[in-house]
This record gives structure tokens, C-alpha cells and sequence, in this order.
């Protein structure tokens, strides 16, 4: 299929924050990809056919003998490249220039970058106030530039924070446009697209045509199944793939027994009822709940639940009869490449339970058509779609569910303590208007019980802890300062409503160096 959008290429020579050009350039509606320097070759180049290149930043150093290079060919494609801290370095050294490292010129945070006399088209709305703040964070630093560039701003440790060699379209900044840090950098990346010639058509309504074009010339007449979780990025998936090939698609919903109150519910009247799709509800809460049975390790737990998700998944798969397709909801952060270039394994803190490791299982093919979305693009495409609003803005749910809010074993009983809880914490969530400002708030049941005194009866139930964090992305987290009296009146509604619990604690452990589950 042709491609409709212009597209930008983001060559990523292992920045922190090159997810973060991506985002500056998708909010001005470019569509655009990041690939890691070492896959960018002249083949590559050609049939990706950017508009434009961003040269993002990396912790190399180009002195080095094998420090990461792009293609020289790059320079000879005829379009507009923007070079970003390496970046810049990079192109200074391959297009005649000379860098240098550190000796009194490193530079790490907030600098003040002023123009020079002469006017540069990506400066456009820069210097209203003489100077801009910028973000720095460099090692190396560019001591001659390459021929044919002029500079045209200053900080005092970077004479060359701003280049360009205006006769090619050629810009190169020391510092970091991307980040919030270098407050009118967003501006920078507007002119540079405007320079470009992108038409900034990349819109939510434009990519539901596209993908829904691209969804039809992929799966043709065959049959597609899509593992059904509850969450945003499944659901979105499933309305997206059903407008496109309609009742070819079968949803499978496994009700693990590890769910929150009415959650099964909700799930099944949205899909099979509203939308009317082919629709597998397994119930297999026996199934889950009896080989958890006496488990208390978490990556025991966690390992069940995965191993038996691929069996019951598959299993009812088989119903459909001859599906060809898996569809997942795998979006662009899964994605990407990363260039790593400490090359060890990194630890595994929890085995995180996901399909993947199915489609080989099962010899399918996969379809994912929300692969180029970050996760805001993918709740714009949902309201795009008509899903409810609450629906979309739900805060995520681990695939191993409850299990991992239960620590210790896990047994119905407490399973249906922590579910009524949890619904009472949410609803005092929502009452209060906070849901929205929260990534994610939940209650765990502890392996503890305590003694209460409730009336003039002792109680001996169990603790339960509350946990609500603020996140971009799930990585980090904060917990959420609720008030005194919000505390208070839910602890107090929990104690009240709910059979089982005595004790509220409110969990403050940030991330890191907890993490947001419990286990
Ligand atoms: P942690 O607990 O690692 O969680 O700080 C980070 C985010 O990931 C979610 N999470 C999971 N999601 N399968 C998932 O689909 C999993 O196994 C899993 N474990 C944790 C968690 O809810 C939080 O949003």
C-alpha cells in the first residue's frame, strides 16, 4: 500500500529522550519513526524516503575511533536534517567540522543560549525575550564548524549551540529541544517541519482510514482473534480491527477469576451487547484459582497465570476455526528499538505476564494496528471510534490482575474482600473527581490480619493498603497527596461497607524504589 503521510526519520544514536522528539513531532501532526543509527543504511534510507532527518542525541563521544556514525548519505538526500547534541557533533565531524571533549566546557542543565546578528527561519518566535533558556547536557563540545555553516546563538559554555548551513537546510543545536526544560523548544521543531514541507495531516481521523485500509489488505477474507483484556489498548484494537473486517473477527475474553467487581460485566455488555462482535467469554475461574491454590511466591503466582492465560487462550482460539490472525494491541513504546549500548541483560524485577511468545505457539500471523501510537494517540483513536469516555480514560490493569494486589496466597474469600474494597476506594476516587488526575489507584489485601474494636466487639480482619500514584508512563511514579480528610472519610466507608477489614494503611512508596504493584 502507498504510503499517505510524509513521513520523518528520527536516526536514534541512544538518547534518554528520543522518545520525547517523537512526541514534539507527533503534537504538531507529523507522523514520524525513530530507528536506531545502526539500521539506517543507504537501502534503508532509500525506501523509507524521509522528508526530513532528525539526528538525535547519545552518550558516545565522537572522538572515539567506533563512535556510532549515520549513513554518509544521508547529507546527500536533499532534505532538511536537524542534528541535536551527538547529533550536531556527529554531522560536525562527518561534514568537515572539529568537536572536542569536556575541559571546563561540559555542560549538564539550564543555560541561556543569545542570538547573533543574523536571522535563521527555525528561530522563527525565538528571542522575543533576548535570550532563551535551553537544556544542556553534553560532554564533547563542537570547537570548529564544518564549511558552509554560520552560528547564530551563543550560551557562554557553547559558542556553536545554534548552526546551520542555511544553502542545504542543515541545523545543528548543542542542546535539547524536546524537553520541557527548553521551554519554547517545541517552537524549533514547528519550523524546522514548516521548512520541511510537511503538511501536518497526521490526524487521528486520517489514521483511522488508513489503518482500517491496511487492516483489509492484510487479513483479506481470513479470520482474526483478538485476546480481549478490558484495557484501552485491546479494546481500541478490537473496534478498530471490527470496523474494518466485521464479524471475520472473534474477541476472546478469559475471566481469570482475578478481576475487579463487575468488571466481566462491563466488558461483555460493551462488546457482545453494544457492539454486537463474535464474542468468546471464557469462564475458567476455577481453572486459575485452583492451580494458584497454596501459591504465595509472586513469581510463582505470576508464572501460572502466564502459562495458563497461552493454554485457556488458546483453547478456545480453536473454536474459531481456522483463525490465520492474532490481533494485539502492541503500541510504538514496545516498539522501538532502543540502542543500548551497555549491551548487558538487565535484571528482571516481575515477569510480566503478556501474549507474546503466542503467535509462534500458534503459527499466526499478527495484526497490530496500533504499533505507530503512543498511548494518548491511542485514546484520541478511541474517542475517534465512539468509545465511552470513562471507558477510555480507565487507569491500566496488570494482566495478572488481583493476584498481584493479594500478597501471600490467594484465596476467594479474600479475593472478595479486595474486590469490594477496591470498589469502594474507586468510588470515593471518582466522587471526589480525583480519578483523572491519578495514573492508578487500587487497594491490596495484606497476609495480616489485626485486632478492632467495632461497637463494643472485637474484630480480628484483615489490613488492607490503598495505593494511588501519578505517572507519565508507568516507568516512574509518585504517590498521589490525597488529604487528610479524603483519607479519613475512605477509611472510614472501607471499615463500614466492607466484611473482612479492619485496618486502612495508605501506601507513600514512590517508584523507585517501590513499585506501583505489589508484587
Ligand atoms: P510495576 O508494578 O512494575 O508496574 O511498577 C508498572 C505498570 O505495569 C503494570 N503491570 C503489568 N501490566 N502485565 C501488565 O500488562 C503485568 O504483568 C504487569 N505487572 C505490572 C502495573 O499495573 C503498572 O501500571
Amino acid at each position: 500500500m502507498t504510503q499517505i503521510h510524509d513521513r520523518l526519520l528520527i536516526i536514534d544514536f541512544g538518547s534518554q529522550v528520543t522518545q520525547l522528539i517523537a512526541r514534539r513531532l507527533r503534537e504538531l501532526n507529523v507522523y514520524c519513526e525513530i530507528h536506531p543509527y545502526q539500521k539506517v543504511t543507504d537501502a534503508f534510507l532509500a525506501e523509507f524516503a524521509p522528508k526530513g532527518v532528525i539526528l538525535s542525541g547519545g552518550p558516545a563521544s565522537v572522538i572515539d575511533v567506533d563512535s556510532p556514525r549515520p549513513p554518509s548519505t544521508v547529507f546527500d538526500i536533499n532534505v532538511p536534517i536537524l542534528g541535536i547534541c551527538y547529533g550536531q557533533q556527529v554531522m560536525m565531524e562527518v561534514l568537515g567540522g572539529k568537536v572536542e571533549s569536556g575541559h571546563g566546557t561540559k555542560e549538564f542543565g539550564r543555560a541561556y543560549v543569545t542570538p547573533t546578528a543574523d536571522k535563521l527561519t527555525l528561530l522563527d518566535g525565538w528571542f522575543a525575550d533576548t535570550r532563551e533558556q535551553v537544556w544542556m547536557s553534553h560532554g564533547d563540545h563542537v570547537s570548529k564548524i564544518a564549511p558552509g555553516f554560520e552560528v547564530f546563538g551563543t550560551s557562554p559554555n557553547a559558542p556553536f549551540a545554534i548552526t546551520a548551513d542555511t544553502s542545504r537546510n542543515f541545523f545543528a543545536v548543542q542542546f535539547h529541544p524536546e524537553v520541557h526544560h527548553t521551554p519554547n523548544g517545541a517552537k524549533l521543531y514547528e519550523n524546522f517541519v514548516k521548512m520541511a514541507g510537511f503538511k501536518g495531516d497526521w490526524t487521528m481521523g486520517a489514521y483511522r482510514e488508513e489503518a482500517i485500509a491496511k487492516i483489509r489488505e492484510q487479513v483479506g477474507d481470513e479470520k482474526v482473534i483478538c485476546g480481549l483484556s478490558g484495557g484501552v489498548d485491546s479494546s481500541v484494537a478490537a473496534v478498530l480491527i471490527h470496523e474494518a473486517i466485521g464479524d471475520q473477527l472473534t474477541c476472546v475474553f478469559v475471566d481469570n477469576g482475578l478481576l475487579r467487581k463487575g468488571e466481566a460485566e462491563e466488558v461483555v455488555t460493551m462488546f457482545r451487547d453494544n457492539y454486537k462482535m463474535p464474542f468468546i467469554h471464557a469462564d475458567e475461574r476455577e481453572l486459575f484459582l485452583g492451580e494458584l491454590d497454596g501459591q504465595s511466591d509472586p513469581e510463582t503466582k505470576r508464572k501460572i497465570i502466564g502459562r495458563l492465560f497461552i493454554d485457556v487462550f488458546q483453547k478456545h482460539a480453536g473454536e474459531v476455526g481456522g483463525a490465520k490472525f492474532l490481533a494485539q494491541g502492541t503500541l510504538y513504546p514496545d516498539v522501538i528499538e532502543s540502542v543500548s549500548f551497555s549491551g548487558g541483560p538487565s535484571v528482571t524485577i516481575k515477569s510480566h505476564h503478556n501474549v507474546g511468545g503466542l503467535p509462534e505457539k500458534m503459527g499466526m500471523k499478527l495484526v497490530e494496528p496500533l504499533r505507530e501510537l503512543f498511548k494518548d494517540e491511542v485514546r484520541a483513536l478511541g474517542r475517534e471510534l465512539g468509545l465511552p469516555a470513562a471507558f477510555i480514560g480507565r487507569h491500566p490493569f496488570p494482566g495478572p490482575g488481583l493476584a498481584i494486589r493479594c500478597p501471600g496466597e490467594i484465596t476467594r474469600p479474600k479475593l472478595e474482600i479486595l474486590r469490594e474494597a477496591d470498589a469502594v476506594y474507586i468510588d470515593q476516587i471518582r466522587k471526589h473527581g480525583l480519578y483523572d488526575e491519578i495514573w492508578q489507584a487500587f487497594v491490596a489485601i495484606l497476609p495480616v490480619r489485626t485486632v478492632g474494636v467495632m461497637g463494643d466487639g472485637r474484630t480480628y480482619d484483615f489490613a488492607c493498603a490503598l495505593r494511588a500514584v501519578t505517572s507519565v508512563d508507568g516507568m516512574t511514579a509518585d504517590y498521589y497527596p490525597f488529604t487528610h480528610e479524603f483519607l479519613g472519610e475512605t477509611a472510614t466507608r472501607i471499615i463500614n461497607e466492607v466484611p473482612g477489614i479492619n485496618r486502612v494503611t495508605y501506601d507513600i512508596t514512590s517508584k523507585p524504589p517501590g513499585t506501583i504493584e505489589w508484587e
